[in-house]
């Protein structure tokens, strides 16, 4: 049986969860219980400590860890591997009483009394001398558990503070940033604009509720500061179990696409990337294909992040949450074709929030695997267990990835921009929806593409597509000339290019720093529609794309110097002006999409980039996602059907790892079934 390189101790894949023993010690019989229950549900992981500081250390430099050591034992025993966390994402109350400044001070300057999680200010000296305490005790106490295969760094990293110490810290953030010179800040912030001249760093606060949130540049900087203060404190966290445990790789948990923190810089110093899904399946009003998309975005947003190794999908729940608006179950089935997403997106761990549902507090309804009702014979439980055998039929593809010839560049400081922009309209920017949708054509035409920020590397990729990318980054219009001249396929759209690494417009036209002539064209409008109003993109008749499509929201109106019109307006005063455009550049061709089409239409000019860039599109029936994952001699198709009809696809001459049969050709999926197929590579 193979193992993933990140984790040699364990054969196959990781299913388990988020355990809270420390809830039940009172009660040994469910204890005995649980791990009786793990085995039989294929459990092979728990992640342990997940906010268990109060029980650690009941009163300060008292420290019990005595029943994490029995407990870390009992599960080694029996086969099942720890993950531990330490406990920084919440504080016993004695730790707020003695030292208040660990508490955090929210963007209305109100600093926030005890309680809750995340409610630390990430700054504060006490606080990080008493986390790095614990991570010391942690590191010696479990280091060399054999059971111990990862570090879990606090949990779901996030928020920010606006104290003075940390007010202080950004201060010092831009006093490096802006070499001491607080004219280079003025500059880069156009405070002459309104009078808001700075004299000195000191002159300058985070961009509170009650205060000055009228600078992009300062609210830019600020957004990236919590950035790089988060990042500080996890890499504080990380130095102790660097130092003590260096072969024990290092995680912390991700959420969705987070808007607060940069993820392309928190992944940095992570061995694993880590995230918590939970979408919203259920609602009538998305498909569960359409709902699985928005899944699969995030899930490849995180494989993205290390392309070399599977990441893990360190949470999700068998049935229900109970913070969305509607909190639903899982339907029959949907437990299954979701977990095995995961996988087929490059995770090698399915895991749990959580083992057993807590019995009081917050998070009581919260689903688990284990009910409050107790009982190993419920839907959930048996469907957990279903997961549980078909990742060890599964288990061979631990360590293979996936490999993308095609990227959709994602970047957080570009989200952040647009989204502080006083411009367009704030109902319909939608830059992640846009991404998400250009994301969903890739998927529903079986294309393997990653999602980069636009800082990584492009020599790879020999098709990409940099929707709406607003702001650009030193160098990045330099690197995406150089990619279109080495052959590659790049497609940009309207609100690309308006401004600089500090939301400066660029002068002379945009898009911007040389993208007028890699584009061959200049912007000399933007219309915003409003929701009633529309427009159409016609291709020509000589254009080698056809069709009429719709366009809503955005119309740029462009000034073509050497690009060939593919497409022109319908509608408006810009009625017969360019709309679709492509530039042959070097050996490769450059388009511009100067308007939202729909869906049909950004396929429409996809099918060509895809044939033009090599890249093989597969036929896939409706509702029917595919991906492939590799690794030295094997290769692993899966196809999950979230239709609720039969769907026939054709793996060709494969082994189903998940029935053992062998197939030959075609093959009927079952509504909600999956198949995974080793195929020759
Ligand atoms: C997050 C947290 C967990 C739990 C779940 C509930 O992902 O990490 O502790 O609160 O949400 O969905
Ligand atoms: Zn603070």
């Amino acid at each position: 049986m193979n193992t993933s390189p990140l984790f040699p101790k364990v054969k196959g894949l990781l299913h388990g969860g988020d355990y809270n023993p420390e809830q039940w010690l009172d009660r040994p019989d469910i204890l005995e219980e649980d791990v009786r229950l793990m085995k039989q549900a294929g459990v092979n992981t728990v992640t342990l400590g997940v906010f268990s500081w109060s029980v650690y250390e009941p009163v300060e430099g008292e420290y019990h860890f005595e029943w994490l050591r029995k407990i870390m034992d009992r599960l080694y025993e029996n086969g099942i591997y720890t993950i531990l966390a330490t406990p920084s994402g919440a504080r016993p109350a004695w730790l707020d009483a003695a030292y208040p400044e660990a508490t955090r001070t929210s963007m209305k300057r109100i600093k926030n009394l005890h309680g809750l999680r995340h409610n630390h200010c990430i700054t504060s000296p006490a606080y990080r001398k008493l986390v790095k305490k614990m991570d010391e005790r942690l590191a010696e106490e479990f280091g060399s558990h054999p059971g111990l295969i990862l570090w879990h760094i606090s949990n779901e990293l996030g928020g920010e503070c606006a104290c003075d110490l940390c007010a202080e810290k950004f201060r010092e953030y831009l006093r490096a940033r802006y070499h001491g010179d607080i004219q280079e800040l003025n500059r880069a912030w156009w405070t002459t604009f309104w009078s808001h001249r700075f004299n000195d760093f000191s002159q300058i606060d985070p961009p509170v509720a009650h205060g000055e949130k009228s600078i992009h540049g300062l609210n830019l900087d600020w957004k990236r500061f919590t950035t790089v203060n988060t990042r500080d404190f996890l890499e504080a966290e990380m130095a102790v179990f660097r130092e003590k445990t260096p072969d024990i790789p290092i995680t912390t948990n991700f959420m969705h696409l987070y808007a607060a923190l940069d993820y392309n810089q928190m992944a940095k110093p992570l061995d694993v990337i880590s995230w918590d899904s939970y979408p919203r399946y259920g609602n009538p009003d998305v498909s569960l294909y359409d709902c699985s998309v928005e899944n699969a975005f995030d899930h490849v947003t995180m494989r993205s992040f290390k392309k070399d190794r599977p990441f893990m999908m360190m949470e999700s729940v068998p049935s229900l949450v109970n913070w969305h608006e509607y909190n639903k179950p899982k339907r029959p089935g949907v437990h299954r074709i979701t977990a095995l997403q995961a996988i087929a997106c490059g995770s090698d761990t399915v895991q749990y929030f959580q083992w057993r549902k807590s019995r009081g507090s917050f998070e009581q309804y919260h689903g688990a695997v284990l009910d409050h009702l107790g009982r190993s014979d419920t839907r959930v439980f048996r469907d957990v267990e279903e997961v549980g055998r078909i990742l060890k039929s599964v288990g061979e593809v631990a360590g293979s990835v996936v490999k993308a010839k095609a990227a959709i560049l994602f970047d957080w400081d570009n989200r952040w921009a647009i989204e502080d922009a006083a411009a367009f309209s704030n109902k319909t920017k939608k830059y992640e929806q846009t991404c998400i949708q250009l994301f969903g054509l890739f998927v529903k035409n079986g294309v393997e593409v990653d999602l980069i920020s636009s800082e990584e590397s492009f020599g790879d990729y020999r098709m990409i597509v940099a929707p709406m990318l607003y702001l650009l980054k030193p160098g990045v219009a330099e690197r995406m000339k150089k990619f279109v001249e080495g052959g590659g396929q790049l497609l940009s759209t309207y609100i690309t290019g308006y401004v600089d690494q500090s939301t400066l417009c660029y002068l002379g036209g945009f898009p911007g720093d040389g993208l007028t002539e890699l584009f061959g064209l200049y912007t000399e409008e933007i219309d915003t529609l409003y929701p009633k109003e529309q427009n159409a993109a016609a291709f020509l008749e000589e254009s080698p794309i056809q069709g009429t499509y719709r366009i809503r929201d955005y119309c740029e109106i462009v000034k073509p110097l050497t690009a060939s019109v593919l497409a022109v307006y319908n509608d408006d005063f810009y009625r017969g002006t360019p709309v679709v455009t492509a530039h042959s550049y070097g050996a490769g061709k450059a388009y511009y999409a100067a308007a939202r089409l729909e869906e049909a239409g950004m396929e429409a000019i996809f099918r060509q980039m895809w044939q033009d860039a090599g890249l093989e599109t597969k036929a896939l029936p409706p509702g029917v996602e595919f991906h492939r994952r590799i690794k030295q001699g094997a290769a692993y198709d899966f196809y999950l059907n979230y239709s609720d009809e039969e769907q026939t696809v054709e793996p060709g001459t494969a082994v189903d790892l998940i029935t053992g049969k062998a197939v030959r050709g075609k093959a009927v999926l079952p509504p909600l079934g999956v198949m995974v197929c080793r195929v020759q590579p």
